[in-house]
């Protein structure tokens, strides 16, 4: 049979972006030989680097480089020498334009804490111990982009920052579902996170979501108002199975959960459509301060790759064998700095990159 060919747009971005990217470029290699599949990788420019060098945080070429690929795997963007751009031009913005152009609507982001990595987490050991969680996040909707928005100037001559959180029925339907099968898929329990004592727009969630239960009876839901949700998660993490909120809790209670796991310098996520290529990045930023030294932690990026090759392939075996081989090299001790514990070797990006290699050579159990 003859190898599958996939078209794999790379956005590498600013920062760590291109040093890990590396990493995950090399896995996705090694594991296309073992399972004949073929990559043909294009390189295009997002975020700053973009900026830099076409004026624009995501150029029209770049989005329809990622529409005509089978999945997109982005590093990470933005760094201190854009924060001051205006609005439109801040690499963040490109990222939101990319969601918003591929109709990135379902933001996957699970938090699973690792038997090699608990005292990494700066909770207690039985707080966290088995923890496994899964944030659906909406991402194309809510106060990221409801309308209007803007800084206007008052009759007065103050000005006055508006946005907007909406959500149509539609929009929360669409995610709801993806939330409900995910939670099928896992432990059966899906936590859906709202401010419905305050917010019209979440009343209309809840009153969505409760709706949409009625067609996943085998799936028991509940509900959290976000700032009971953030204690929580915080508290006792391991009640939660699956969550599902809307964008801006979403970004901020994925970043708790992240936390819970020791590093966010570990955790991947996937961001879906209804169709068409998925985009895969670590939840991590581009961290600009170690950018270029050879120290920032590879494993989120090549844990991206493989939810890159599970939800954006459907090659699950390959998936299976690059997560095996992360398990491995920290069976084996070794550790970037975000992750470092005594006993364990430290190794900078390249050399887990290498480590990640060996192992992969290895048969998955
Ligand atoms: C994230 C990030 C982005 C967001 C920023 C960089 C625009 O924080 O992916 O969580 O707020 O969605
Ligand atoms: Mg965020």
């Amino acid at each position: 049979m003859a190898a599958q060919t996939y078209r794999i747009t790379l956005l590498s971005g600013d920062g760590i972006g291109p040093e890990i990217m590396t990493v995950a470029v090399a896995v996705l290699k090694a594991v296309g030989q073992q399972f004949d599949l073929n990559f043909e990788f294009q390189e295009a420019l997002m975020g700053g680097a973009a900026i830099d060098a076409a004026g624009e945080p995501l150029p029209a070429e770049t989005l329809e480089a990622c529409r005509n690929s089978d999945a997109v795997l982005l590093a990470a963007i933005g760094g201190y020498k854009w924060d001051a751009l205006p609005r439109h031009l801040r690499p963040e913005t490109g990222l939101l334009g990319l969601r918003a152009g591929l109709g990135l609507f379902a933001n996957l982001r699970p938090a699973k804490i690792l038997p090699q990595l608990i005292d990494a987490s700066s909770l207690k050991r039985e707080v966290v111990e088995g923890v496994d969680i899964m944030v659906v996040r909406e991402l194309t909707g809510g106060v990221y982009f409801g309308q209007p928005k803007g800084i206007f100037t008052t009759e007065t001559g103050e000005k006055r920052g508006v946005n907007t959180m909406a959500y149509t029925e539609s929009e929360i339907d669409r995610i709801g579902r993806v939330a409900f099968e995910a939670a099928r898929k896992r432990g059966s329990r899906l936590c859906s996170v709202d401010k419905a004592n305050v917010l019209e727009v979440s009343q209309l969630w809840r009153d969505r979501i409760t709706q949409l239960a009625t067609e996943y009876a085998d799936v028991e839901l509940s509900h959290l108002y976000v700032d009971n949700a953030a204690m929580q998660l915080v508290r006792a993490p391991k009640q939660f199975d699956t969550i599902v909120t809307g964008n801006l809790f979403g970004d901020i209670l994925s970043d708790a959960a992240a936390m819970l796991t020791g590093s966010i310098g570990m955790l991947p996520s996937a961001s879906l459509g209804a169709s068409g290529p998925g985009v895969f990045e670590p939840v991590h930023g581009s961290a600009p301060d170690i950018a270029g030294q050879d120290k920032a932690n590879p494993l989120a990026q090549v844990l991206s790759a493989a939810m890159l090759l599970r939800y954006g392939l459907n090659q699950s075996a390959a998936a299976d064998q690059v997560e095996q081989a992360v398990l491995t090299v920290l069976d084996q001790g070794y550790r970037t700095g975000d992750i470092m514990a005594s006993g364990c070797q430290a190794v900078g990006t390249q050399a887990m990159g290498e480590a990640l290699l060996r192992a992969l050579e290895q048969p998955v159990q």
